[in-house]
């Protein structure tokens, strides 16, 4: 199964005073998600935004939200990110217990809205085994979660190609997206290696040229 290659803009690069003007930038350039960045400071060393803010994006935003939750325990806020407009919500396999994080997925796609599991680069690819099939995406994280602008961590392709090669045999409409330190180089690895999903945060909002930037992002070479 092929799927197609979609970019998600990551707002925590965003100018926060400009969030509905960055926003409503993203679709005309050819983004085809709005990634929104939730941390603790408990999980991550990290505060950003949480859910109020999140269904205020949501009312502004044209394109669907992919919310990535970095926070403890998610199972306790999902279903307040599902009905604050998340369309894609993601929880860390290292936030809880198994039975939580199961709990977790499967309350998110009760509610209608697509589940994604990620895992930090130390966290062996093992660890989304028993919820594999309880996944409409996986989050490979290429940089330690909790700050944009860290440089691409290469050495995690070998546990996306892994991935990929289980949900190829378990789960093939699952997508796989990428994140941290994603630019027009280290996306040709990344698709190589399975991912079809692309967050961009600082590349993304430093470019010059946007609707460029994500041709470029999406090329197959
Ligand atoms: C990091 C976040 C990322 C971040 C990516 O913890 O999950 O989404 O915004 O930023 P860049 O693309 O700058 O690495
Ligand atoms: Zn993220």
């Amino acid at each position: 199964m092929t799927h197609p290659i979609r970019t998600s803009p990551s707002i925590l690069s965003a100018d926060y005073v400009n969030l509905e003007r960055d926003i409503r930038a993203l679709s005309p350039a050819g983004a085809d998600y709005v990634h929104v960045d939730v941390m603790d400071g408990h999980f991550v060393p990290n505060i950003t935004i949480g859910i109020p803010v999140t269904a205020a994006i949501k009312k502004v935003s044209p394109l669907p939200l992919d919310v990535h939750l970095m926070i403890s325990r998610p199972i306790r806020y999902v279903e307040d990110f599902c009905k604050a407009g998340a369309d894609i919500l993601t929880v860390h396999v290292e936030a809880d217990i198994p039975v939580n994080i199961r709990a977790a997925l499967e309350k998110i796609r009760a509610l209608g809205v697509k589940a994604g599991l990620s895992l930090k680069p130390d966290t062996r690819a093992e660890a989304l085994l028993p919820y594999l099939e309880l996944c409409d995406l996986i989050l490979v994280m290429t940089v330690e979660p909790g700050f944009g602008g860290q440089s691409f961590m290469t050495d995690m392709m070998p546990k996306l190609r892994t991935i990929r090669g289980w949900l190829d045999e378990k789960n093939p409409g699952c997508e796989i997206e990428v994140d941290g330190g994603v630019n027009e180089t280290t996306a040709v690895l990344c698709k190589e290696n399975g991912a079809n999903v692309l967050v961009a945060g600082s590349a993304w909002f430093k470019s010059k040229d946007p609707a460029a930037f994500n041709r470029a992002l999406k090329r197959c070479d």
